[in-house]
């Protein structure tokens, strides 16, 4: 049996902490939707326009050392504002929501393009200032060398883009359920999901 978790909001909300751990806890798939995005992009710096980047996509390219870069999230968020990237990776995304036993995927369009019938759908999002702290101390420990100051620029110029293309931006689907993980440990965000999850099996 098949059962959705689409988790969509902006950069560094803690979406990618809270899925893993709910795929963990409830045995569902995990699909790390930026991942495809952004080795789309990291494939733009070997020469491959972006469609032909996103048409020959394997497996291994989504292994790349570097794609947690914040030129990679940068290059990722450029290659998903055009339509034909994102159509050459919804297939396999409708397919892992749909897998057996369960999937939680997370993104910024899967509950309003890839999964819009998802049994349980969540925007998590948080203030600016502390989504570019976390995704700060992450780079860092990392080892990449950056700022505060650039991370926030790179965060806000990157929300901008995906909020303002045309083909599937970043926003809550109707009838997504907003959390707020400003104010809130990662621990009671996961609860809370877990909760909601529980409610709806
Ligand atoms: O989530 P992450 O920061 O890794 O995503 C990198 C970029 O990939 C985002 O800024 C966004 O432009 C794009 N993306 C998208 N749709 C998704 C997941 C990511 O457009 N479902």
């Amino acid at each position: 049996m098949s059962f959705c978790v689409a988790i969509d909001g902006p950069a560094a909300a803690g979406k990618g902490t809270v899925s893993r751990a709910v795929a963990e806890i409830f045995g569902f798939g995990y699909l790390d939707t930026g991942l495809l995005y952004r080795a789309t992009g990291a494939k733009t710096f070997e020469g491959l326009s972006p469609i032909e980047a996103a048409q020959s996509l394997t497996a291994e390219d989504l292994q790349r050392d570097d794609l947690r870069s914040g030129d990679a999230g940068q290059a990722a968020s450029r290659v998903a504002a055009i339509a034909e990237v994102r159509d050459a990776l919804v297939d396999f995304q409708r397919a892992f929501a749909r897998r057996n036993g369960g999937a939680v995927l997370d993104g910024r369009d899967i509950g309003t393009v890839i999964c819009p019938d998802a049994e349980v759908k969540l925007y998590i999002t948080a203030s600016d200032e502390v989504r570019a702290k976390r995704r700060f101390d992450e780079l860092i420990e990392a080892g990449e060398k950056t700022t505060l100051d650039k991370v926030l620029d790179d965060l806000r110029e990157r929300d901008t883009r995906d909020a303002a293309r045309a083909t599937a931006p970043l926003k809550p689907a109707e009838d997504a359920i907003i959390i707020d993980t400003s104010d809130m440990t990662i621990d009671a965000a996961v609860a809370q999901v877990v909760e909601l999850i529980k409610a709806r099996t």
